[in-house]
């Protein structure tokens, strides 16, 4: 029987959303001769009731290396807490309009709908999922903080983009005999600054799961000193902070998920440049994290989420979201997956870490 499917993606953008449309929009015809329309805007354009757009084999083609999501993403979008401003512009109250997304996807006659999401957007899908609605949902963030999946897809190029960061800054630091500081993003997961770290040949990663002392950082960079490397790799992520300190933040917002972490890194420069007698340098590598051509991983990822969403909506596994497990695409409940995934500071990676002589403060 022909279907009518709508797909959204919502929360910050990761590379491979396009990817994830292309494939749904494939498998759904290919497969089953589905149609799948486009809302756009995450959940805020589905209240706002912005016009659909219709997708299909010939118009997404172009989709599986182009960064970014052709849908636009919302950040902002909840229809549980959604904000009531008075006329100066504050913010007066939250009010629960879940019922409105209800009616909206019933006005939109889409028989199903497929959220790609972290773990906001995923928790709003899964309150509407109880509230009756049929949906299922496909994990994305670049911080890889969902439990659930081994691994999001946009991770990997995020964490290829700040080791590629690490390597230039590597001759730069070489050539002046500098300390080199990178802040890297993950929100609350220090995911992206371990990995890129050892794949960059960090020599210290400084992660939100191990609150550092900055003395240690100052000790290693005097030690390699002493040992003939006049240059050093700092990796920094945006939500660590040190053990007799807070976390940073450059915006202030009136939720958790409206304050944006950053400014480590210049704090963490700081205090080097006080404890060691060396020029120290911070780069904050923001957005280029986000942006541009998913990779290889990325695509493969992406495009094998996309096509089991499809799958899970053929078996009405509402409530369900692709995942990866143990290299095996799967499918696991979105209200366990929405959990959130840190680094274990005992685990295998930090102790090869600590093997190879990076400190994490
Ligand atoms: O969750 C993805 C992420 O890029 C985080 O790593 C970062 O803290 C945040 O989003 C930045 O959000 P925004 O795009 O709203 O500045």
């Amino acid at each position: 029987m022909t279907k009518r499917i709508g797909i959204l993606t919502g929360g910050g953008d990761a590379p491979g959303l396009n990817a994830v449309i292309r494939a749904t929009v494939l498998a759904a015809e290919n497969q089953y001769g589905w149609t799948v329309v486009g809302l756009r805007e995450g959940f805020d354009g589905l209240l706002a009731g912005l016009p659909t757009i219709t997708l299909s084999s010939q118009n997404v083609h172009e989709l599986l290396a182009r960064g970014g999501t052709i849908l636009g993403a919302a950040n902002r979008g909840n229809p549980f807490s959604r904000p009531v401003y008075s006329e100066h512009g504050e913010i007066v109250e939250y009010v629960d309009v879940s019922h409105e997304a209800i009616d909206a996807l019933h006005q939109l006659e889409l028989e199903a709908l497929i959220v790609a999401g972290g773990d906001g957007t995923l928790s709003i899908a899964q309150r509407l999922v109880d509230m009756g609605a049929p949906i299922v949902g496909v994990p994305k963030t670049i911080d890889n903080d969902l439990a659930g999946t081994d691994f999001t897809f946009g991770f990997n190029t995020a964490v290829k983009t700040a080791t590629e960061a690490l390597e230039k800054l590597q001759t730069t630091a070489e050539s002046h005999h500098r300390v080199m500081v990178l802040e890297v993003m993950g929100r609350n997961a220090g995911w992206i600054a371990l990995m890129a770290g050892l794949a960059g040949g960090a020599d210290a990663i400084l992660l939100p799961e191990i609150p550092f002392r900055i003395g240690i950082v100052c000790e290693k960079i005097r030690a390699l000193k002493s040992a003939g490397r006049h240059y050093s790799l700092i990796v920094v992520a945006e939500g660590a902070a040190p053990e007799d300190g807070e976390q940073q933040f450059y915006i202030r917002g009136a939720t958790e998920s409206q304050s944006k972490l950053g400014g480590i890194g210049h704090r963490v420069g700081e205090a080097i440049g006080e404890c060691v007698d060396a020029e120290v340098r911070v780069t904050v590598l923001g957005h280029v994290q986000r942006g541009g051509q998913p990779n290889a991983t990325d695509r493969y990822l992406a495009t094998m989420f996309g096509a089991t969403a499809v799958e899970l909506v053929a078996q009405e596994k509402w409530g369900y979201m692709a995942a990866l497990e143990g290299g095996e695409i799967t499918h696991v409940p979105i209200r366990e997956a929405v959990n959130m995934k840190f680094v274990d500071p005992e685990s295998h990676m930090v102790k090869v870490a600590r093997s190879l002589g990076v400190v994490f403060g």
